[in-house]
């Protein structure tokens, strides 16, 4: 009898090696080698891969495996992807535009963060058009059939759900149904029956993608994959696999607020810094339309300590408001602390508004915080960081309906920022009449109408402006 093949996989990494090894060489890493086995089986099995892509190219016509660049424009190769509309304009724009037709999506996030509600209202949204194909290892069909209808996805006859946890019965299913789009939930619950090893180990999360990748490739279907972000563990989580797929999502949001983020982290068919906003509600995940309204407070007056900032996520400029707070500290080694803002990055600013503004903050404890529990990472929110330092620290209320845009260096030189005109705009619409931005901009936004704009080149000179 032919002996069965194995190796030892990294559970961290996923290096192998034909050994036991107490140290992982990769990673350095101990005891994380768990032995596998390496043969695959016959492939021609029931819901193997191979026979499923046997039978979608019966189906199909036969296409032609390779084509040509020749450069000229007229050869259709956007209308051979077309862009399906997932019916929620935020999912579409994060997308880049909508869903490309034989594209791998994985999309990360929490547990309960609200992936599968997404995806439900995705099915809603394209079973118009689709056949869709939701294949959980999580819930039953009765639990996803009582979601949908709060949800109120009717399907229209076209989303078939399954309770499924093996891939291959999946693939049966696939072959049976031949969907258009294949939504598995989730990556950590599935695991191929040609592996040893538990579900959720890096080795079943490498096979299970790209198994999937080979799907969606060879059968021209779009596939879904939902992938648990992991507290470090015996799970794998979404990082294992994202070199794999198409287009990386993460969804992410706080537990207690209730509106949600999704993000685009990878994207082969678009932007990867796009941002859609949602937000939970009874019934499910609604859109939110203009997000800066949710970053701002809503008071009417400007206090002390707050500076509006704007952030470019993708192509979408936020408003936020950040708030900073200069206390004397009763500490020998003073506190930096803050919340949604790197914190490198604040001790940097208030060591230059020490340095240039002449504020002494080495005694002093200094916390900030980015409202509406987002996370910023632009530069381009320096000059407002800065700003809302300055004016905690002299307890003076920055002008009303001003924003600041800029970085600012350790010189003290503020720096031009990217689409400094989409930013302004945003501005405007919110009611925002005064712009604080580097000189180097100013004749740029002195050309949208009804904004003034203040230009600056050095720190120094915003004190002055300040008073
Ligand atoms: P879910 O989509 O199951 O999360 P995930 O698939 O990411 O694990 O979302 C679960 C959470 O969403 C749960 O805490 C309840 C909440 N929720 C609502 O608030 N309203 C709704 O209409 C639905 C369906 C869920
Ligand atoms: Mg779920």
């Amino acid at each position: 009898m032919a002996k069965i093949k194995t190796h030892f996989v990294c559970q961290s990494c996923g290096s192998n090696s034909t050994q036991w090894l107490g140290k992982c060489p990769a990673c350095g890493e101990w005891n994380t080698f768990v032995e596998e086995r390496l043969d695959g089986g016959p492939n021609t099995q029931e819901g193997s891969l191979a026979s499923v892509r046997e039978e979608f190219r019966t189906h199909s016509t036969e296409k032609s495996q390779y084509t040509i660049l020749d450069g000229n424009a007229a050869n259709p190769v956007s209308s051979s992807r077309p862009r399906l509309s997932t019916g929620i304009s935020e999912l579409d724009r994060v997308l880049g535009g909508g869903l490309v037709s034989d594209s791998f999506v994985l999309l990360g996030g929490d547990p309960g963060i609200g992936k599968s509600t997404l995806l439900l209202q995705m099915a809603k949204g394209l079973s118009k058009s689709q056949k869709i194909l939701y294949v959980s290892g999580e819930e039953s069909t009765d639990q996803i059939k009582l979601r949908s209808q709060r949800l109120e996805v009717l399907g229209n006859g076209n989303i078939y759900v399954a309770a499924e946890t093996e891939l291959e019965r999946a693939f049966a299913l696939v072959k049976e149904i031949k969907p258009n789009v294949l939504i598995m939930d989730s990556l950590q619950t599935f695991s191929s029956g040609q592996l040893d090893s538990a579900p959720g180990s890096v080795s079943q999360v490498r096979e299970i993608a790209s198994k999937l990748m080979a799907l969606a490739k060879s059968a021209g279907i779009c596939v879904w994959l939902v992938g648990h972000v992991t507290k470090e563990g015996s799970i794998a989580g979404p990082k294992v696999v994202e070199h794999l797929v198409d287009t990386v999502l993460y969804f992410e949001g706080d537990g207690n607020l209730s509106y949600r983020l999704l993000r685009t982290v990878k994207n082969r068919f678009g932007s990867s810094r796009e941002l859609g906003v949602f937000e939970m509600d009874g019934e499910g995940l609604q859109e939110v339309k203009n997000p800066s309204s949710l970053f701002l407070s809503d008071r009417s007056e400007s206090l002390p300590g707050t500076a509006i900032a704007t952030s470019l996520e993708g192509s979408r400029p936020l408003l936020v408001e950040l708030q900073a707070l200069v206390a004397t500290s009763p500490l020998a080694l003073p506190r930096r602390t803050s919340v949604g803002f790197d914190g490198n990055r604040l001790s940097i600013l208030a060591a230059i508004a020490e340095r240039h503004l002449g504020l002494s903050l080495s005694q002093k404890d200094l916390f900030f915080y980015v409202t509406g529990g987002l996370k910023i990472s632009e530069p381009a929110c320096d000059l407002a960081a800065i700003a809302a330092i300055w004016s905690s620290f002299k307890n003076v209320a920055l002008p009303k309906g001003c924003i600041f845009i800029g970085e600012v260096g350790l010189t003290g030189e503020v720096r031009k920022v990217s689409n400094p005109d989409v930013r302004a705009e945003e501005a405007m619409k919110l009611g925002f009449k005064k712009i604080v931005a580097p000189a180097s901009l100013t004749d740029r936004l002195k050309k949208i109408s009804g904004i003034e704009c203040v230009g600056i080149r050095q720190l120094n000179e915003f004190a002055k402006l300040l008073g």
